[in-house]
């Protein structure tokens, strides 16, 4: 789908982000030709540079991100010559006029403000935008996670930002959301009449959403340690993906009907008190360990974290749905740093046949179960039994029809980015959050965090290289069930 002309302003323009995730996304929409000739990016940032220093250090980004099979001379040099970069401290009054000079060149353009900052920045710079009167009916602005730290700051948040633009110009990205692979779940479910008759109480037995990752917290100790693994990741990405499992069919393909019933959900979901925060859930902090032979130190060694930190680095919990489609029917979450490898899936576990014709023999029939593998090795794993070939009878063994993405596609797996980033640019907020997600996400949230509060307990200890702590396994294997560790 062709893009129209943009202005793409992004604040933080040297940061972290920008370098790894931005810049490279927009560089692969250039190789793919799908960015318009009149496109342009332009950096801001208090960093003092001039233009070159920029262009370069955009350079040394793409060649370290960018595979090398992609990248060329020709597209790099169409590349940058989009690029712009101007010094400005976004939160003062001075230094805006350049910005303002080559932004008015295009008045009527799509203007994309991507505030990559830290949230608390949202607000000021939105309101800075307003005075400057760079806000245009075309323009839209761009936020990332985490969007607050609890209900109150999340609304306050939204609020300012809602003070200058309308609620269908902010794009809050959830870059879950981008990946192939969470598009194709909605694909497998709405495009295929074969498994949606089957996704409820009736033939569920239960469902699993895993985000493992064998990274620490890399530089960020100051970030996470305010934040944890329910904040960082479950409010977020993994309730994201419950929804997207979970909801009803949209009526339509577009922002609302989706974000309507993924909404529906997030309502539905019920609140874990603080009497039960012992029994659903578990938290976790690793301490050192090896993983892939190298041996890591644990968090509390971590730089940045302070010695007596709370911070959970891995939680599994039990959710539920309260509704009539997924009654009774345990959803499993569990996501952690310093696991054995990265490996993002979702299981959904059938039940038994109602009725086993076969000799009994309880260990030969197990029920189905359809895993789908988000990251990495991206593919569908639906496990059938067969009977196993031979004239010894009717012995069975259960089998998987397997879907390697890899495989079935040859072409390169886009990253999450790039979809979202030409999404902003189209004007098509579906694989975005709104505001009334966000909110009752961290509705759902916060009982949580109060009831490990009132605790007051240190995150139970597993070693780097493992899944987690053994109290995980024991909240899952009191409900006679087990986790799942596809290969
Ligand atoms: C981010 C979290 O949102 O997602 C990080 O802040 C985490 O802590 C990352 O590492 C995981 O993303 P991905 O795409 O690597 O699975």
């Amino acid at each position: 789908i062709p893009v129209s002309p943009f202005d793409m302003v992004i604040f933080g323009g040297t940061g972290d982000l920008a370098m790894r995730k931005i810049l490279p996304a927009l560089y692969y929409r250039e190789k793919d030709h799908q960015m318009p000739d009149e496109g342009r990016i332009i950096g801001i940032s208090r960093a003092v540079l001039d233009h070159d220093a920029y262009v370069a250090q955009a350079l040394e980004a793409i060649e370290r991100e960018v595979n090398p099979d992609h990248f060329d001379a020709e597209t790099w040099q169409s590349f940058q010559s989009r690029l712009h970069f101007f010094t400005l401290d976004a939160l003062g009054d001075d230094g805006w006029q350049p910005l303002i000079d080559l932004l008015s060149e295009h008045p009527d353009r799509v203007r994309a403000f991507y505030l990559s900052t830290p949230p608390k920045l949202f607000g000021p710079i939105s309101h800075n935008l307003h005075k400057k009167n760079l806000i245009t009916p075309s323009s839209r602005v761009v936020v990332e996670k985490p969007i607050g730290h609890d209900l109150s700051s999340a609304q306050r948040i939204n609020e300012e930002i809602g003070s200058f633009f309308e609620e269908n110009q902010i794009f809050r990205i959830d870059h879950y959301l981008g990946k192939e692979t969470v598009q194709n779940l909605m694909a497998l479910r709405f495009a295929n009449s074969l498994f949606e008759p089957l996704l409820n109480h009736q033939w569920v037995d239960h469902v699993q959403i895993s985000v493992a990752e064998s990274i620490g917290i890399g530089g960020r100790g100051d970030y996470y340690d305010s934040s944890g693994a329910l904040r960082d990741m479950v409010q977020n990405h993994i309730l994201q993906l419950l929804c997207i499992v979970a909801m009803e069919p949209p009526v339509e393909f577009n922002a609302d009907a989706v974000r309507d019933e993924k909404l529906k959900v997030l309502r539905a979901l019920r609140h874990i008190g603080a009497n039960e925060v012992r029994e659903k859930t578990v938290r976790g902090r690793y301490t050192r360990g090896a993983i892939d032979g190298e041996s890591v130190v644990g968090y509390l060694e971590e730089k940045g974290v302070p010695a007596d930190s709370m911070t959970e680095t891995f939680v599994a919990l039990k959710a539920e749905v309260e509704n009539w489609r997924w009654a009774g029917v345990p959803f499993y979450l569990r996501t952690g740093k310093r696991m054995p490898e990265r490996r993002s899936e979702i299981v959904i576990q059938f039940r038994q046949p109602p009725h086993l014709i076969f000799p009994k023999n309880a260990n030969q029939v197990m029920a189905n179960r359809l895993a789908i593998r988000l990251q990495p090795r991206e593919g569908i794993r639906m496990y059938l039994m067969t009977k196993v070939p031979g004239p010894g009878g009717m012995r069975m063994r259960q089998v998987p029809l397997n879907l390697s993405f890899a495989e079935a596609f040859k072409d390169r797996f886009p990253l999450g980015y790039e979809r979202l980033l030409m999404d902003v640019l189209r004007g098509n907020a579906t694989l975005f959050m709104r505001r009334d997600e966000v909110e009752t996400a961290w509705r759902w949230v916060e009982p949580i965090l109060r009831g490990w509060e009132d605790m007051h307990e240190h995150p139970k200890s597993y070693n780097a290289g493992n899944w987690g702590p053994t109290a995980a396994i024991a909240m899952i294997e009191r409900d006679g069930r087990t986790w799942y560790e596809e290969g």
